[in-house]
């Protein structure tokens, strides 16, 4: 048994759903815990390539159960699209439940994230435009409508009804757009949710089971540490806690059941939307990454920026997670650099500093301060052991590990399954743990 938590530790696209996919092969369950389909998480082996939105990437596994958990704010339409394309690929998606608290995102909430965003100018977030932070906002508003309530029809209708009201106003008085029909919303989301009825479920409760029976759980986190609402780059977020601190409630499992926290990291670093970011590259060696990296978004197709490998933000997010141990990814992608730089301090304002400020005119205003290493100038993508990676890459992982001060478990030199060095098992049994017991009795 062991409970893993695998977060982005930069600003999304590190490669989670590669790595959660391999985990899944020894985990029993999978649990998404926040965001929604503005995640894409793609995963590529001998059976084709898949594009996870909404699906925890376990589900190519058959004994492995993925629980879309109650942190997630969920589209039903782009959901059962999902479960339809899984399915003709030929996937098996029977191990697969939502959590009857996951929210639900609404028709309102699309175009509440457009409307946002168009007025916004200059200024607006790049969100991928899936209702993300409207439905979030209407779950601390407590005016969400929650998987559960899809499936009563006269309780779903009067939330609607009510909220409609209010969503109908701020569409045609400051936006002016026509309003929303509560009939169609009303008949085609109680559809949607007597199609996934069968899929919802008190996800807590067989997580709690899992844990006595000491099963492998991996919670695989969305977007990356550095989009989290309250430590990311804000207001250049998503608007979910992405961090290893909330996949414990946004999961349904107690925080001290979760054993390891394992942040993914690309060799590099790339961001897509708005916001500072210090080490991005405007020259021939981001164009270089873009395109050796296939830096294009999984989900909206977008390019994404990319820069050197930023260990200032690095540690800072590692710190934060109480990271065990750190996965970096697509280190083949620097294959052809001659030289390499890492960015060790930003300058800011004259004054050397090692930590994220917290204010974007501030990250803005940074310059980062670079240590430059070897490449390797080698093909490192059919690479098995460490011990046979080229020397120069060898001392570059080693140089991230100890600016990080987090051990790397495993690296990745291809996006293919399988080829993944280990250099760590992260799955292994914990020593000792007295939380769960074998044999435990349970009241
Ligand atoms: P996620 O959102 O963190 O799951 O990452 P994405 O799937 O959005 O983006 C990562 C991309 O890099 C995907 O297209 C993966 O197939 C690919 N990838 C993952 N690991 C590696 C690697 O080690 N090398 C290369 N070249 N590509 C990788
Ligand atoms: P995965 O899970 C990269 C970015 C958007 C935008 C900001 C807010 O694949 O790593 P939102 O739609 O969430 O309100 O957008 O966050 N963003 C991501 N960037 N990877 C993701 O997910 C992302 N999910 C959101 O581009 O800048
Ligand atoms: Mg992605």
């Amino acid at each position: 048994m062991a409970v893993l938590a695998i977060i982005g530790a930069q600003w999304g696209d590190e490669g989670k759903g590669k790595i959660v996919d391999e985990l899944s092969m020894r985990a029993d369950l999978v649990v998404r815990y926040q965001g929604g389909n503005n995640a894409g998480h793609r995963v590529v082996h001998e059976k084709g390539e898949f594009a996870f939105r909404l699906v925890p990437s376990g589900i190519l596994f058959p004994n492995t159960t993925c629980i879309i958990g109650n942190g997630m704010v969920v589209d039903p339409k782009g959901l059962l699209d999902e479960i339809q394309e899984l399915q003709s690929q030929g996937i098996d998606t029977s191990g697969l439940f939502i959590s009857e608290r996951a929210h639900v995102v609404m028709p309102y909430h699309f175009l509440l994230d457009k409307m946002e965003e168009e007025a916004r100018g200059a200024d607006k977030i790049g969100s991928t435009q899936r209702g993300i932070s409207p439905a979030y906002v209407d779950k601390h508003a407590r005016i969400g409508i929650r998987m559960a309530d899809l499936l009563d029809v006269d309780t779903f209708r009067s939330k609607l009804a009510s909220i409609l009201q209010q969503k109908n106003r701020m569409l045609t008085q400051i936006y002016g757009q026509p309003p929303l029909s509560l009939e169609e919303i009303h008949g085609e989301y109680f559809g949607y949710g007597q199609r996934l009825r069968p899929l919802i479920a008190d996800t807590q409760a067989m997580l709690h089971d899992a844990l006595f029976e000491r099963k492998t759980i991996v919670l695989e986190g969305a977007q990356g540490a550095l989009l989290d609402i309250d430590f990311g780059t804000y207001p250049f977020v998503t608007s979910s806690a992405t961090m290893a601190g909330n996949a414990s409630s946004g999961a349904g499992l107690p925080p001290h059941s979760i054993d390891r926290v394992i942040g993914v990291y690309k060799a590099y670093i790339t961001r897509v939307g708005s916001g500072p970011m210090p080490t991005e590259l405007f020259d021939a060696a981001g164009e270089e990454m873009s395109k050796r990296g296939h830096e294009f978004g999984t989900n909206t197709g977008r390019a994404r920026r990319c820069g050197w490998f930023d260990a200032v933000a690095g540690r800072f997010v590692a710190q934060l997670n109480g990271m065990n141990a750190a996965v970096i990814t697509k280190l083949d992608v620097l294959d052809t650099f001659p030289t390499i730089k890492i960015c060790t301090a930003y300058q800011l304002h004259g004054k050397l500093v090692h930590s994220l400020p917290a204010t974007q005119s501030d990250l803005a205003a940074c310059v980062p301060v670079y240590e430059e290493v070897e490449g390797w100038l080698s093909d490192t993508s059919n690479i098995c052991n460490y011990e046979d990676l080229p020397r120069a890459a060898k001392s570059y992982l080693k140089r991230i590990e100890e600016l990080l001060e987090t051990p790397i478990a495993l690296v990745s030199v291809s996006p293919q399954r399988g080829r993944t060095i280990q250099v760590q098992d992260i799955l292994a049994e914990p020593e000792f743990d007295s939380r769960y017991p074998r044999n435990a009795r349970r009241f």
